[in-house]
């Protein structure tokens, strides 16, 4: 569980802040080419929280939004109305075998509600259908750690390694395996640093909306070019994408 007062900036944040559009953007561009729409598409935003990420999913199929959080859900109904919000815990997840197009989980798997994120991959693999998409985004750099971590309830990050080794274990076929936010790694060091020496500290979310005037903001589609045509070796974020085998 996050603290609600966290939901609230999540919410309250997510259409100004840099990183909420940033991401919706490089979800955009990484899945909308690999996706195979059918009449009859529903897709899942698994751990959607507020929809901050996700909610652009329904422009193109019904998608349902499930969350351990009532508050999240609360809110996502009355910010995006085109989710269906289930409560729901990803490690007993209540859909039957094919229900799904896509399944996205965007930093969930790295929460302490979940100890075996690799068995919720494997879930998500059993719900998608065959040829249908399951997208992964996850907090990475495990020598990041740093108290935003602390107030998000992190167990883990991720390695890219690890995380497309999840994909893979769960019967995947990966089409996308790459790091993201790079050019966030030497202040998030830095950060880190500050943090140990009791100098720094506190939530990202409702810290620099405005991404240093716009910067960061202009790294970020200056990076999602590059993404047009490379992997990222190295950045904050995580991301596998992978197909269920027909
Ligand atoms: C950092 S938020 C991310 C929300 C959303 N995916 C986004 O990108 O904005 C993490 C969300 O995962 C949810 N979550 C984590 N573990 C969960 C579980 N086992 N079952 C359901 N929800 C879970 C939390 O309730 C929270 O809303």
């Amino acid at each position: 569980m996050m603290d609600a007062d966290e939901y609230r900036r999540m919410a309250a944040n997510s259409d100004r802040h840099w990183w909420y559009r940033s991401t919706r953007a490089l979800l955009r561009q990484l899945i909308e080419p690999q996706l195979r729409l059918q009449p009859d598409d529903v897709f899942l935003d698994a751990a959607g929280g507020t929809g901050a990420t996700g909610a652009w999913l329904h422009e193109h199929a019904p998608t349902v939004l499930a969350d351990y959080e009532a508050v999240a859900l609360q809110i996502a109904r009355d910010a995006a109305p085109g989710y269906r919000p289930v409560q729901a815990d990803l490690n007993h997840l209540p859909f039957a075998e094919g229900s799904f197009s896509l399944v996205l989980c965007v930093t969930a798997l790295y929460h302490r509600l979940n100890p075996d994120p690799a068995a919720v991959v494997r879930d998500f693999a059993r719900i998608v259908r065959p040829g249908g998409l399951v997208c992964l985004m996850e907090p990475a750099n495990k020598r990041l750690w740093r108290s935003h971590d602390e107030i998000t309830h992190a167990a883990r990050r991720f390695s890219l390694a690890e995380l497309r080794a999840t994909a893979d274990g769960a019967g995947l076929e990966i089409i996308r395996a790459t790091y993201a936010y790079s050019f966030l790694t030497p202040p998030a060091f830095i950060m880190g640093w500050l943090d140990r020496r009791g100098k720094g500290g506190g939530s990202d979310v409702d810290r620099n909306q405005s991404g240093l005037g716009g910067i960061l903001g202009v790294l970020a589609t200056l990076e999602r070019r590059l993404l047009r045509h490379f992997n990222m070796p190295f950045g904050l974020s995580a991301i596998v994408i992978g197909r269920k085998p027909l």
